[in-house]
């Protein structure tokens, strides 16, 4: 395949394959552009539009947006540093995300991709949503409070385990994670802890049991260099295991 076609990514040059996003490309050159419901494994999906970008004056999403010859890419204005900073609050807003209090803490991509876009606080009012924590499955709990609706456990049960344990119900404010089980918990699912979707999440809503805090909160992924430099924590997890 030819590499020799190129855009400009602030105002590096970066070479591109026919059928690379602008995510796809950005990524094999070494450079970063925040994002959280996209991981190269997975068809992109669009949805948290945290990678943003403006190209050519007109803003899209890096990881859904088609690579064009010769465009201008802007990764870090201060306006779609804003943009982005203005979309993590509020998904901090819309669910539970007591950071200190989880178990995830350090080797969360919401809290590294936060930091990274220096947001220093929630700015909106929190909705403090009722949700609940399913703990039914003897190695997997799924805390509801901290799901930002990537869908990349849907997308690995569906596409990598052919499970289909997770779905999305409901629309707009009122979309959110379901089981799909005879009863809706996660014990009565097929789900198994060896399942890709048990190693993508890239927020603390589907832990593993058993291992809490093995790692010590100030030697996790993101506690000594930003998310910019080490890079998705579900690619990390995945390397540990091999
Ligand atoms: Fe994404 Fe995790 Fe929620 Fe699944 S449980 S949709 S992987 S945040
Ligand atoms: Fe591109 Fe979520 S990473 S929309």
């Amino acid at each position: 395949m030819s590499t020799s076609k190129t855009f400009k990514l602030d105002g590096k040059t970066i070479s591109f394959n026919d059928g690379d996003t602008i995510m796809d490309a950005a990524l094999r050159a070494g450079e970063y552009i925040p994002h959280l419901c996209h991981n190269p494994e997975f068809t992109p999906h669009g949805s948290c539009r945290v990678c943003i970008v403006d190209v050519n004056g007109r803003q899209v999403s890096a990881c859904t947006q088609p690579a064009m010859a010769g465009s201008e890419v802007d990764n870090a204005s201060d306006n779609i540093m804003r943009q982005r900073r203005e979309l993590l609050q509020m998904l901090f807003v819309e669910g539970n995300h007591i950071c200190p209090a989880c178990e995830k803490s350090g080797a969360c991509q919401l809290q590294a991709v936060a930091y990274y876009t220096n947001m220093l606080s929630p700015h909106f009012t929190h909705f403090f949503p009722r949700r609940t924590v399913d703990a039914s499955h003897p190695d997997t709990a799924i805390d509801f409070d901290r799901c930002i609706l990537c869908e990349l456990c849907v997308r690995a049960s569906r596409d990598v385990d052919h499970k289909n344990v997770f779905a999305i119900d409901g629309r707009g404010i009122n979309s959110h994670l379901v089981v799909n089980s005879p009863t809706g918990k996660l014990g009565d699912s097929s789900f198994a802890a060896s399942d890709k979707a048990a190693h993508v999440c890239p927020v603390g809503a589907i832990l593993p049991k058993h291992t809490g805090y093995d790692k010590p909160i100030g030697d996790r992924l993101y506690d000594r260099q930003p998310v910019s430099i080490v890079g998705d924590v579900a690619a990390h997890e995945q390397e540990q295991e091999h």
